[in-house]
């Protein structure tokens, strides 16, 4: 929720709250879920808008066009557990 989906508005997040929702749901259950799971380039904007709303003053002096993940690939939130990004 804090990381894949919007968080700006609540009518947005609640949208694709719903859309990536029965994404999961019909993938999942009609066993097409690839081995290899890659972003779409909306879920990488989304992500991205993410990690600077939730660092905003940390990040305000740099380029935030640039992905954060490029450099911070393995990231340890330690509140949401380990999470190691490709
Ligand atoms: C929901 C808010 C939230 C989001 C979204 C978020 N962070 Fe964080 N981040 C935190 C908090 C809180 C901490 C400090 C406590 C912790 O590590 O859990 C932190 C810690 C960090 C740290 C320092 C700790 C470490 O393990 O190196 C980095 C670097 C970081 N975040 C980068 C990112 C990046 C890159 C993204 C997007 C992929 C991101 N964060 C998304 C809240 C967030
Ligand atoms: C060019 C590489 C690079 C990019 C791109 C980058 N960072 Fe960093 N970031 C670093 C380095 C190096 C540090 C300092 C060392 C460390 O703490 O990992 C750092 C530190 C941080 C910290 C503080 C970590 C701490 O221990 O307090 C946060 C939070 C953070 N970056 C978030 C982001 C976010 C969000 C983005 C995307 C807008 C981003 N970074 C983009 C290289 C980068």
């Amino acid at each position: 929720m804090d990381c894949h989906l919007p968080n700006e508005n609540m009518p947005e997040h609640y949208v694709w709250k719903s859309i990536d929702g029965m994404k999961d749901l019909v993938l999942f259950n009609a066993g097409r879920v690839p081995d290899d799971i890659r972003i779409t380039e909306h879920g990488r904007k989304i992500v991205q808008a993410n990690c600077i709303r939730c660092h905003e003053s940390t990040v305000e002096m740099i380029n935030q066009e640039r992905s954060c993940t490029d450099c911070h690939r393995r990231i340890m939130h330690k509140r949401s557990g380990g999470i190691e990004t490709q």
